[in-house]
């Protein structure tokens, strides 16, 4: 893996942010709150961010910092044993998946940038919208050509090697998304009956929190927060020796909760003046907008600007995730091939170059964006399983199954097999931390975030009731 580090701390801050900051926010949150009763998912949501995202974050950060590796080697390098090497592994195929229906949003992102490019979004109404949506998904090679798109311009800008500097430009286009939103959320307050979506945003009914809405929100805020990917192990090793990781924690999930939540007030004022359902699901986001900048000043123009914008954060996101599965390849067959040579004592073993690491990478990618794109078109119906498309399955899997249960795994990692000197001599970088901290932190990583992942886990899978 590389070995240059963040030359800033803000920069660290930004970087890490601007991987978090991604569809999950602008896409999967409405939809999810939608889905799960508005105010009262909110509630849970925050809660899952305070007590589980950001010590899980901070835990992350420390892997990679301290052992300088990305997730292959990260593990084994703490831990000083082979042991925990299926982590890894699980977390690599986890990714993929992700990253697999990743890339079929951000086709949708690209296409809608065309809609609106072509003025196809113009004089929608609340019916032909939904019929847009619907038409489009339906072709089946649309959103597949689309999903296409989004996986060869993520794996170009790879190839090229321009990815530090599309992030870099992404820091200078995210903070104009924030304004956009911004800008939305005004003209959306000014429709009539707006009143009603704040209402359901923040009017927290406890009486709507059910199993699946804790499963939920514990999922969502680990997706949104690029928790139990990698990623921020990755992360965590490029940054400089004396970074705070505590704070740096604290200020992109703030950052990262900001966005979603301005998300949800772009969006919800306007469900209900149009009198969409909540509940639409994954395309709530693509029916509201158009109608949303329909009825703007300058609409095109700024549909033009938000869905570029949109892509380009997509793009970023998706970038970041074909690299860590790039590393993982290449560090991978590294390991494999010096073992194998070890065993038949051969002299210097050849190993993946970078470039077919990233090929094996955008194959993996491709083959699940190939099969969620189709699973979505209504007369494949060998791609659903009960029901439910294997677009929404590997959504739903990940994000309630893998990522908790990856997330379990690292927390008893780091709670239980990594010395508390380790934990120790990293907190006492960041002067001025109180030692109480660090008991607390230790705690929740040793018994309470362990034993209520376990609890929401199994209540949500039907094993044990709350
Ligand atoms: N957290 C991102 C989102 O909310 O869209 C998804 C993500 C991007 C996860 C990049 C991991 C990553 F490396």
């Amino acid at each position: 893996m590389k070995s240059d580090q963040f030359s800033s701390r803000l920069g660290v801050v930004l970087a890490a942010a601007g991987g978090a900051v991604g569809l999950g926010n602008i896409w999967k949150f409405p939809y999810m709150l939608g889905q799960n009763g508005g105010g009262a998912f909110l509630l849970v949501y925050v809660l899952c961010v305070v007590l589980f995202g950001m010590p899980l974050m901070m835990m992350e950060f420390m892997i990679g910092k301290r052992s300088g590796k990305s997730v292959f080697g990260a593990f084994s390098a703490l831990s000083g044993s082979h042991r925990w090497d299926w982590l890894p592994c699980l977390t690599f195929l986890s990714t993929v998946i992700i990253t697999g229906f990743y890339c079929v949003v951000t086709g949708w992102c690209l296409e809608y940038l065309y809609f609106s490019v072509v003025g196809e979004l113009q004089g929608l109404t609340v019916e032909t919208v939904g019929q847009l949506f619907g038409s489009f998904i339906q072709t089946g090679w649309q959103p597949l050509v689309c999903s296409g798109i989004a996986v060869v311009l993520s794996v170009s800008i790879l190839w090229a090697g321009v990815g530090p500097g599309i992030e870099r430009l992404s820091k200078i286009l995210m903070p104009m998304l924030l304004i956009l939103l911004l800008i939305l959320i005004v003209r959306v307050t000014m429709l009539e009956g707006a009143f009603r979506g704040v209402a359901f945003l923040f009017a927290s009914d406890l009486s709507k929190i059910t199993s699946q809405t804790i499963l939920d929100a514990l999922g969502q805020c680990f997706y949104s927060l690029s928790i139990a990917m990698g990623a921020l192990i990755t992360y965590g090793a490029y940054m400089p020796k004396n970074q705070n990781v505590a704070s740096t924690t604290m200020q992109i999930v703030v950052l990262d909760t900001l966005v979603a939540l301005l998300a949800g007030c772009a969006i919800f004022p306007a469900v209900f003046a149009f009198g969409f359902s909540p509940t639409e699901g994954p395309k709530l986001v693509f029916s509201v907008l158009p109608l949303v900048f329909g009825q703007m000043a300058g609409g095109q123009v700024m549909a033009i600007i938000f869905f570029a914008l949109l892509s380009i954060a997509a793009i970023t996101s998706a970038v970041s995730l074909i690299e860590m599965q790039t590393a993982f390849v290449l560090d991978a067959s590294v390991a494999w091939r010096a073992r194998r040579a070890k065993r038949n004592s051969e002299a210097s073993p050849r190993t993946l170059t970078r470039q077919g690491a990233i090929v094996v990478a955008s194959l993996a990618t491709l083959s699940v964006s190939v099969v969620c794109a189709c699973s979505m078109v209504d007369n494949i119906d060998w791609l659903r399983i009960g029901g439910i498309t294997l677009f929404d399955w590997a959504d739903r899997i990940t994000s309630n199954y893998t990522l908790p249960l990856i997330a379990l795994f690292m927390v008893i990692f780091f709670g239980w097999f990594v010395s508390k000197e380790t934990i120790e001599a990293e907190m006492r970088l960041y002067h001025g931390l109180k030692p109480w901290f660090t008991t607390l932190f230790r705690f929740l990583l040793r018994w309470f975030i362990p034993v209520i992942i376990v609890l929401i886990f199994l209540n949500g899978i039907g094993l044990f009731s709350l």
